[in-house]
């Protein structure tokens, strides 16, 4: 974590990687957290001292009372949503208003949004993406459109430029034949959300940023989703809406490559994905849903069952070269404790034909396994690496053997103290 430089921490898979987690452990070491992409999709946790959060819009740095937050300029948010989330920090103790900062140039997303992402999602059938329903994809949209509003547009006219983009998404609805809806209720939470986001300082972070980087401060950027769920270099169209790879850092944030510094990759000791689309690694056994059971793969925002399969290197390997990654993290090690053997995917294969290459279109691969020995040992109470099972260690030197990436981090349970620095 160099002085005056912008780390990053990024999903480098299909996001749920335990992004929250490893942010606020490292938030002491920064000045400033910095979410870049996406919005209230994302569901991060963060477990301390028996108590449970979980964050969707606002930074994982936000429990370190001495530190500025922000959400930049490449997130969406909805007003609602941030409320609900920011009051329930406030309701426990934490002043939040005075240190997290949003940026005028985030894009807002509306009700209709989200009524839209509905829309799209039925017309699609069972091409459906399996969206998150939180409207991302329409105000994404919208933003490459130019018709979107952003936070800036709260502080003057805002009715009047809400009215005219509203009336816009419901002759979108009419056209899609999606009626029926009643939003009343949640539009005046939704105007409520924006009139207490006021209270916070809507700023251009981009400058602030900039200056604090100047000043020899260094930021965390937090990253969201992960690299196969980028809009660019993801599993299209099974994808979100924005750049969550190490590029978006710099368009998310304002920030020049030249002042980003380390970029960690942090990704599961095996595999999940929520939603639809290519899934190579995919259990649909027994093995599949006791990782499921064991590591509680239930979606933080929509609750749905997450897809489990084994550790995918063909997918990490490839996100290491998008991103940079110069450091792993591995995550839920201790949800392999009781398997006999575990399987690495080192390649995929179709039609006679074998690649360890991300193909263009990973639908129809099947995964090729390396089968390693399992450590069969709680893993949960170590405190360091020197506790560590001789298997564990022979599969931390396989993946970073194929990589070429150190990993630094290894997490053994959801709480803070679970996690041990190699
Ligand atoms: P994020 O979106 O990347 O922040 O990750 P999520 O919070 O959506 O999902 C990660 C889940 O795994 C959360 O429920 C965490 O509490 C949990 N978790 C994080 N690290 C570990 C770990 O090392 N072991 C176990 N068992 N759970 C973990
Ligand atoms: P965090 O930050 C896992 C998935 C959705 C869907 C696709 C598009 O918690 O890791 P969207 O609502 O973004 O249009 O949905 O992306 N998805 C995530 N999966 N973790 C996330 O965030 C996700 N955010 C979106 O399930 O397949
Ligand atoms: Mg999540």
């Amino acid at each position: 974590m160099t002085k005056g430089k912008v780390d990053a921490l990024l999903g480098i898979v299909f996001g749920d990687e335990g992004k929250g987690k490893v942010v606020d452990v490292f938030t002491p070491r920064y000045d400033i957290v910095a979410r870049f992409a996406g919005g209230p999709n994302a569901g991060h946790t963060i477990i301390f001292d028996g108590k449970k959060y979980v964050l969707r819009s606002i930074p994982s740095g936000i429990f370190d009372t001495g530190k500025i937050n922000i959400i930049g300029n490449g997130c969406v948010i909805a007003p609602d949503l941030f409320m609900a989330e920011a009051k329930e920090l406030e309701a426990a103790g934490y002043d939040i208003k005075s240190r997290l900062h949003i940026s005028k140039r985030a894009h807002l997303i509306l009700p209709t949004h989200r009524l839209l992402d509905r829309a799209y999602e039925a017309a699609k059938g069972k091409n459906k993406v399996g969206t998150t329903g939180k409207g991302i994809g329409p105000t994404y949209s919208e933003k490459a459109a130019r018709t979107s509003l952003r936070v800036g547009d709260i502080l003057e006219r805002f009715e009047e430029k809400y009215l005219a983009l509203k009336a816009r998404h419901e002759q979108i609805l009419r056209d899609l034949n999606f009626t029926g809806y009643d939003i009343t209720e949640e539009e005046q939470l939704w105007m409520k959300g924006v009139e207490y986001m006021r209270q916070f300082k809507l700023s251009d972070t981009e400058t602030e940023i900039n200056k604090a980087l100047r000043e020899g401060k260094n930021v965390l950027a937090e990253g969201a989703q992960g690299t196969m769920l980028d809009i660019d270099h993801g599993t299209y169209p099974y994808v979100s809406s924005s750049n969550t790879v190490s590029g978006g850092v710099c368009t998310g944030l304002g920030v020049a490559p030249n002042t980003i510094g380390e970029i960690y990759g942090i990704f599961k000791a095996y595999s999940t994905r929520v939603g639809s689309g290519p899934f190579p690694v995919e259990l649909f056994d027994a093995t599949g849903d006791k990782i499921r059971e064991i590591g509680h793969e239930y979606g933080a925002v929509t609750g749905r069952n997450r897809r489990c399969g084994w550790l995918d290197l063909v997918a990490l390997k490839y996100a290491i070269m998008i991103n940079g990654v110069t450091q792993l993290i591995m995550m839920k090690s201790d949800v392999l404790d009781t398997f006999d053997t575990i399987r690495v995917c080192i390649a995929y294969t179709k039609d006679g034909q074998t690649t360890t290459d991300m193909p263009y279109d990973t639908e129809g691969w099947q995964a090729v396994y390396k089968d390693l020995p399992g450590w069969n040992t709680d893993l949960t109470a170590m405190t360091s690496a020197d506790q560590f099972p001789a298997e564990l260690k022979a599969y931390i030197s396989f993946i970073e053997a194929e990589t070429h990436v150190p990993i630094t981090i290894v997490s053994v349970g959801p709480d803070r103290a679970q996690t041990i620095e190699l």
